[in-house]
């Protein structure tokens, strides 16, 4: 069983979450790598791919579109999974919102994604440039002024439950019991 993790990360933060949801797959016994998604081509020789990405603007990025767009015909034979960092997901109501508002637009012109993870993400608005700046101030569709939003909201946790999630559907029984679980 191999699998690929590609993200498509605007500031490196969905990057790492990428690589760290291989490392929580390898942990588990599976050989997985991750990689951007503009460089992921061609994708042909894996049992399955977790597709991830920042939000801009509501949607995943570029990169991403054109990832999907060009793999689809391998995409569509395999078990995909999908996941999204974005800030809105920290707001009252953030997943519901992000289920209801983000999600139908990918969803409609692309995959069946097996799982579907929504994670908080990371914003340091020292580094965003001007243009990022103007999407956030003008297109941000939060209930909240992004600006008061920085921060890595990353929950290490959910992401690696959602990564067990996986290796559990791919692999039954390939989670490594926590020390602490109870014997069954
Ligand atoms: C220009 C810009 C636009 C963004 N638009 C949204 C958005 O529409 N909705 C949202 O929830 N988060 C939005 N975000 C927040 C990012 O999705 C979030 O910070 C993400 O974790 C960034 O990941 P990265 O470090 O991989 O680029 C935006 C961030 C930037 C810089």
């Amino acid at each position: 069983m191999r699998i690929l993790a590609v993200y498509a990360s605007a500031h490196g933060s969905t990057a790492e979450v990428g690589r760290y949801i291989a490392d929580v797959l390898q942990a588990c016994g599976i050989e997985a790598a991750a990689t951007a998604a503009e460089s992921a081509w061609p994708v042909e020789g894996y049992d399955a791919y977790i597709l991830g990405s920042a939000v801009h603007n509501g949607s995943w990025l570029p990169e991403m579109a054109t990832f999907v767009r060009r793999s689809r015909r391998v995409l569509s034979a395999k078990p995909v999974y999908l996941w999204l960092t974005c800030l809105r997901a920290i707001e009252p109501g953030g997943y519901a919102y992000v289920t209801n508002n983000y999600l139908p637009n990918l969803l409609s012109r692309t995959l069946a994604f097996r799982r579907i993870g929504i994670f908080a993400g990371k914003i340091d608005m020292t580094t965003i440039n001007q243009d990022e700046a103007w999407t956030l101030a003008f297109r941000y569709d939060g209930s909240r002024d992004p600006f008061t939003l920085g921060g890595d909201h990353r929950d290490w946790n959910a992401i690696r439950a959602w990564s067990e999630q996986i290796a559990d559907d791919l692999v039954p029984g390939s989670v490594p019991r926590s020390p602490d679980a109870a014997p069954s």
